[in-house]
Order: C-alpha cells, then sequence, then structure tokens
C-alpha cells in the first residue's frame, strides 16, 4: 500500500468509527469507501447489535416538544419532535424543528427569514442554497438535527393557507430551489426534510380529503417537483401527508412511499408522517413509511377532536412483528434508513447540542439579501404630466409622504402556523384567531417599520402615517403630499384556508384586519398624486384597483428586516428582480378550483396537467399578473435566439440579453417549451432560467441547457417518462405572458 493509499484508508477508517471500523466499512481496504457505502455499512453493522426494542424505540418520536406532549426530552430542546438515541451504541438521540421560513422555537432569537414563496419568487438556486444553509446553522446551533422546512406542495389552489410555505406553482422551480435548499441544509450537517408528500394542496379537510389525481397528472405537475427535490437534493427525510390520495392515506400509500420514492427515484432515507397522519401499523409499514411522529406520546393527551393520536409504531408495531405481519426485515430496513441517513448527514459523529447562540447580525443581513431579492415589482406607471415611472422615489424631490395602514408604523407581517417564526423581540402586533387544530399561532408582525425606514430615506421629507381605519382621512391627507404608500397585508397560516384572493377586510379576518383594505386603497387612488401598494401576503391577491394606482410592490412576508428592505425597493438603492413563482388572477372565478368544499372530502384534480399558469394558458384567461412576471428600473431587450438538441434530446437554447436602460439591475430570463401537438400538453411549461446581473449598456450570452427528462411527458401505460418526436418550440422572454418573447424550433426524436 502506498503512502497516499495508506492515509485515505486511515481516513475512511476514521470516519466509519469505533470499534466497528473494519467489520463496519469491510470491503477492500485499497479502495475509499464512498460517504454513501460507508453509510450503509456502518449503518447495518449497528442494526445488527440492536435489540427489537431499540429498533422500535428509533422509528417513532416521543412527542411533541413545543406543545410539553409526551417526553422526557433533553433539557433545551423545544421543537416539533424528538427520537431518543441509543447511548450504549453511540447512537444520538435527533431533534426536529420545523424550519420553513427559520427555526421555529421561541425566545431563541432564531432569524425570521423571508416566506419561503418569497425565496421562490427570488428564483435563484444559490440563494435557496444559502437560506438552507442559514437555517441550518441555527438549527444546529440550537440543537436541532433535523429541519422540517422543505415544503414544495404547488399552489394548485392559491387559497390554501400554507400558500406562503410552498414555492409556487410550477414543479421545475419548485423542486430545483427544493432541492438546492436541501443541499444547502445538509452541508451544514443538519438532515433536511421534502414534505408533503403528496398532493396536500389544500388545508381544509387536510386530513380526511382524499386527492384524486391520475397518474399522468400527478407526475408531471406535484410529484415531478418532488422527484427533482429529490433526485437532485437527497433529503435525509420525505414527510408524507395528510390527506388520502386516490383512497389511500398518503402515510400508507404504496404507489408514492414504495413504487415511486424507494423504487423509482432511489430514495435511501426516512419517510416521516406529518404529526399525527399515520393511521395504521401493518399497511403503513409495509408501504414504507419509517418513522411515525410525534409518535409515543406515553400518558400525555391531547384535545383536539379529529385528531388520531394513537402510536401505531411504538408497542403496536413490536406487537406485529412479534406476530410476524410485519417482517424483522422492514424493521430493520426503517431502522437503517435513520441511521445511516444520521451518519450520512454528519449528525451521527458530530451531534448538535442545544444552548448555542445565533449570529443575529449575520441572520439579518442575509434575511436583509432574501427580502430584497425576492419582492416582485408588479407595477410602476408614470403619473400624468411626468417622464418617469413613479418608483423608484427621488428622495431630494419629495416634501411630504404619507404612509398608510398594514401596521406600517411598526412592522411587516408573517404567516402563521408550524411555518412561522416566533419574533425575537416579541410581536410588534398581534392578532389571535382561529387557532389551527396543532398550533394557536397569531398574525404576527415582526418589528421592522416600514414607516422609519421610509422616514430615513427621506430625511428632509414630512412623513406622516395614518393606520387606515380612517380611508377619508387617509385620502384627504394623500391629496396633500407628494406620494402615498399604502402597506395592504393578507394574514395566512396552517389549518385554515383563504376564503378568497380578495384582500381581507373586517369580515374575512376580524382578528387581524379592522377596515376593508380594497375601500382604502380605492379611496386613497382617487385623491393621491402618486399612489404605491406594497403587498405583505402569502397567496396572490385581487387588485380591483390595480387600474387606479401607480405601483404595485409585492413584499410577500418579507422576515424580519421587511421594512427596511422595502425602503431600499422604493428608493431604488436596490433595484426589483423578483419575479411572480405564481399566477395573480383577476379573480377568484377564474380559478381551477371555482370554491373549496367544506363537504366534500374528494378534491378532485380535473384540471388535470393545467396547473397554475398552464391553466390561464390553456383556457385563455387573462391573469391579473402572470407567472414569471416582474419589472425591473431598468429593461432588458433579448435578441439572437438558438435552438440545438443532441441525440438524447438535450436542448440548449441561447440568447443575448441587454441592459437597455440607465440601472444596474438582474433580470431572470425565462425558457418554456411548447411541446408537439397531439400529446395532450398545455400550451406551455417552464424548462429552465438563468438569472443575469446586468450593468446599464451590459450585454450577456445566455445559456440555458434543459434536459430531455423536463420536455417529456408522462406514459401511464408503460409507467416511464417518454421523449415524444417532432418540433419542440422553445420560448425565451422576461415572464410565462412576454409578448416579446423570442422563439426557436428543435426537432426532437422519439426516445
Ligand atoms: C405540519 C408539518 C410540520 C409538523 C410538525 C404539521 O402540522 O403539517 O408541516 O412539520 O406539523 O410541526
Amino acid at each position: 500500500m502506498s503512502r497516499k493509499q495508506n492515509i485515505r484508508w486511515i481516513a475512511t477508517a476514521i470516519a466509519c468509527g469505533v470499534p466497528l471500523v473494519v467489520a463496519a466499512c469491510g470491503g477492500n481496504s485499497d479502495s475509499p469507501v464512498d460517504p454513501d457505502t460507508a453509510a450503509d455499512q456502518r449503518a447495518a453493522s449497528l442494526v445488527a447489535q440492536m435489540t427489537t426494542d431499540e429498533k422500535i424505540g428509533m422509528v417513532h418520536g416521543t412527542g411533541v416538544p413545543n406543545q410539553g406532549l409526551g417526553g422526557p426530552f433533553p433539557t433545551g430542546v423545544a421543537g416539533a419532535g424528538y427520537i431518543p438515541g441509543v447511548p450504549r451504541l453511540g447512537i444520538p438521540g435527533v431533534a426536529m424543528a420545523d424550519s420553513s421560513g427559520g427555526v421555529n422555537v421561541a425566545n431563541v432569537g432564531a432569524t425570521a427569514l423571508p416566506s419561503t414563496l418569497a425565496l421562490a419568487a427570488s428564483w435563484d438556486p444559490q440563494l435557496a442554497n444559502a437560506y438552507g444553509a442559514r437555517t441550518a446553522t441555527e438549527l444546529r446551533a440550537l440543537g436541532y438535527a433535523e429541519g422540517l422546512g422543505g415544503g414544495v406542495n404547488l399552489a394548485r389552489e392559491p387559497r390554501d393557507g400554507r400558500t406562503f410555505e410552498f414555492m409556487g406553482e410550477d414543479p421545475v422551480l419548485s423542486g430545483t430551489l427544493s432541492a438546492a435548499r436541501t443541499n444547502g441544509t445538509q452541508a451544514e450537517k443538519v438532515i433536511a426534510t421534502i414534505k408533503h408528500f403528496a398532493m396536500n394542496d389544500q388545508e381544509t379537510n387536510r386530513s380526511t380529503s382524499n386527492s384524486i389525481i391520475d397518474e399522468r397528472t400527478m407526475r408531471e405537475t406535484e410529484l415531478l417537483a418532488f422527484e427533482i427535490g429529490v433526485k437532485q437534493g437527497q433529503p435525509g427525510s420525505v414527510m408524507c401527508s395528510y390527506n388520502l390520495v386516490n383512497g389511500t392515506h398518503a402515510c400508507e400509500n404504496p404507489y408514492l412511499l414504495t413504487t415511486v420514492l424507494q423504487n423509482e427515484w432511489g430514495f435511501k432515507g426516512v419517510v416521516q408522517s406529518d404529526w399525527f397522519a399515520n393511521h395504521s401499523t401493518v399497511a403503513a409499514a409495509l408501504a414504507g413509511l419509517d418513522e411515525e411522529e410525534p409518535g409515543d406520546l406515553g400518558s400525555a393527551t391531547i384535545n383536539v377532536p379529529g385528531l388520531d393520536v394513537t402510536s401505531y409504531f411504538s408497542s403496536a408495531l413490536k406487537a406485529a412483528v412479534t406476530a410476524g405481519s410485519v417482517p424483522m426485515s422492514r424493521l430493520n430496513d426503517m431502522v437503517q434508513r435513520k441511521l445511516r441517513t444520521m451518519i450520512r448527514h454528519g449528525v451521527f459523529d458530530s451531534p448538535p447540542t442545544p444552548g448555542g447562540s445565533i449570529d443575529q447580525m449575520a441572520g439579518n443581513a442575509f434575511a436583509l439579501q432574501v427580502a430584497q431579492q425576492s419582492a416582485v415589482l408588479l407595477k410602476n406607471a408614470t403619473q400624468s404630466g411626468a417622464q418617469q415611472p413613479v418608483l423608484p422615489l427621488n428622495a431630494p424631490g419629495l416634501s411630504s409622504i404619507v404612509v398608510i395602514g398594514g401596521h406600517a408604523d411598526v412592522g411587516v407581517l408573517s404567516g402563521g402556523g408550524s411555518g412561522g417564526v416566533p419574533a425575537i423581540n416579541g410581536n410588534a402586533v398581534t392578532g389571535c384567531p382561529q387557532p389551527s387544530p396543532l398550533y394557536t399561532s397569531c398574525a404576527t408582525w415582526y418589528k421592522s417599520a416600514p414607516l422609519a425606514a421610509i422616514a430615513a430615506k427621506a430625511p428632509n421629507a414630512k412623513v406622516t402615517y395614518f393606520d387606515g381605519t380612517d380611508a377619508n382621512a387617509a385620502a384627504s391627507a394623500a391629496a396633500q403630499a407628494d406620494v402615498a404608500i399604502v402597506f395592504a397585508t393578507q394574514w395566512e397560516q396552517e389549518g385554515v384556508d383563504l376564503t378568497s384572493l380578495r384582500l381581507p377586510d373586517n369580515t374575512m379576518d376580524p382578528s387581524n384586519q379592522s377596515y376593508d383594505q380594497n375601500a382604502l386603497i380605492a379611496a386613497v387612488a382617487t385623491t393621491a398624486k402618486r399612489v404605491i401598494v406594497v403587498l405583505e401576503n402569502g397567496s396572490p391577491v385581487l387588485m380591483p384597483w390595480a387600474g387606479n394606482v401607480h405601483a404595485v410592490l409585492e413584499a410577500w412576508y418579507p422576515g424580519v428586516q421587511g421594512g427596511q428592505a422595502i425602503a431600499d425597493l422604493l428608493f431604488g438603492d436596490v433595484n426589483p428582480s423578483g419575479k411572480l413563482p405564481i399566477t395573480f388572477p383577476q379573480q377568484d372565478a377564474d380559478l381551477p378550483q371555482p370554491v373549496i368544499s367544506a363537504t366534500d372530502m374528494s378534491v378532485n384534480y380535473s384540471e388535470g396537467l393545467l396547473m397554475g399558469y398552464r391553466w390561464y394558458d390553456a383556457k385563455q384567461i387573462q391573469p391579473l399578473f402572470p407567472f414569471g412576471f416582474g419589472l425591473s428600473y431598468t429593461t432588458f431587450s433579448y435578441s439572437g435566439m438558438s435552438a440545438s438538441a443532441n441525440r438524447a434530446g438535450n436542448v440548449t437554447v441561447t440568447f443575448t440579453i441587454q441592459n437597455k436602460g440607465s440601472l444596474a439591475g438582474a433580470e431572470i430570463a425565462q425558457v418554456y417549451a411548447t411541446l408537439p401537438a397531439g400529446l395532450g400538453e398545455p400550451p406551455k411549461r417552464l424548462v429552465g432560467w438563468q438569472k443575469v446581473i446586468l450593468q446599464p449598456g451590459q450585454s450577456q450570452l445566455v445559456g440555458v441547457s434543459v434536459p430531455a427528462m423536463l420536455l417529456s411527458t408522462w406514459d401511464a401505460t408503460n409507467h416511464v417518462w417518454k421523449l415524444n418526436g417532432g418540433a419542440y418550440q422553445m420560448i425565451a422572454g422576461t415572464s410565462s405572458r412576454d409578448t416579446n418573447a423570442l422563439t426557436a424550433s428543435v426537432s426532437l426524436s422519439s426516445h
């Protein structure tokens, strides 16, 4: 053995751990063992040493620490779940916490980032990677080995109260960003979860509703997001969802868990149930569920009507294994998956411990960056008689600014439920509406006041605030001011859907909204010289006043630095670059599902492949703002497009983008494809994009690679992706409805 090989062997041995070194890692000591194989081997060795009781202890949680249910939990652990370790074998416990937009644990100083939907509006995989890394750093500092933050359910139903936790309506965008986020998290030695698998696209009757969907539709829409997320991100955990899919609960669904996830996608991690989403022992175990959460609550009781709090994976699973209805080999497989995941992602050899501190300056700086890059400028018109659009605001030219509504004097809104993040210094404003079944959560405004940030940008202007409750007073003040900035909010949370995309008023959300926001905006729009609306919301909102205001800035739930980011964008210190990851319709009636039924448990995906923009395109419905849309303070031109394909059907699209304006800016150039006629496909689908940052006048040649798989259709007869022969129209443009988009055709042969 050479010296180099020897060093490599020693490194492998160290990685494999003592005393399991040789037996566990096995193989030829001359050849390095790849980390996956090494993790598998070590896990197998541990499983071989475990008693049945120890194995059972690893496949279910012991309660909900943050609800004080079950336990005991280690000191300092207060997340959503906990699985104790096996000290005699050196197996550490795994504490897990929700982390959709930051660590959801109170009083620990976690950074509240902009929502996941906001992140999706950046279309930026690097930012998503950093977002995953940021949350992982904080999770680890607080003692959590697993983050439950990877929501990718598609916005089939934008009134879903969890829309803010997910990544919009397109499978490729969601899947790609999800994978980037997972990679960022797991690089920091925290296990990432992707959820909720699958077709858990609304909250109404979420535990009893049955998503009825055909195979091709699921594979080309929601499951494609998961497929990309799982294959490219290799998350350690996939969380199965509350709902049924085609008549079978997702957590005991062999098609989803075994056929697709494990057999087809080669998933080697852990299938974890959503909290109380498991309803069986044998069926779930045989279908592929590996971990029940929150598991066995012991003597603790929980009083939520309809919630199935039985633990099916503790004594019941032991009995089933003893009786042989669940083979020991299956229990071993569950434990093997858990251990290999812990080993592979570094939480076995380097388990996090609670009590660390969070670098809030770094957290705030990152939150600000995400908010700046995720806001979407939806409208920017020119005041009559003026030369320039109203935005960016020119501070020296302003002597009076009226800021109205949305609690802009104190903070910015966030979403609620397990995807919320408790405010560090207490909430600026708290409402407390109907609690969700598991989480008593209240609308939270973080203390990041847009009013103060706006005033700081324009020190010579008189800045006044009206809380919006008196529309006439606000409108009168707006009439006297150089500019009126109205803040509008839409709160949403887990467990409850919105009844409408209408901006909430005092009837729709009486706990958080004391006036009619649409009436306020309409009133201000009739008097103000210049009126700008800033939105803080989780789902799209309807804008009956859109034609009467000059500008609309979509800020989403912008996180703990939201006020600053909004001011930076309004005054042009940051040039907006976000693009909509979700269509904004003109009215509720334009949605594929007219209403969310409270009584019909069948959720029929009768729109088929027409998810999101595909629906509006196919039905020729003009959205208010289309998918992919977003303005900048500069303009970009596209030219010189070409498209070519290799023999495998992978397509490369190239074109040039030029910044035609006088400000630096970033453009998210999007590539869509129209598939050959006769395949039953929607008019177009997103197949790639690139974000380019350009100085004034600068041009850049952009190349977007489109893998053949993204041009394929699902063949439900043979259960495979199929690349169909024919002419493919590739479209490059600034949104899904860019009338100046470039096109180029490529011919592909069938595969
Ligand atoms: C949610 C999950 C969450 C879990 C643990 C459930 O109610 O659906 O997204 O991770 O609770 O808090």
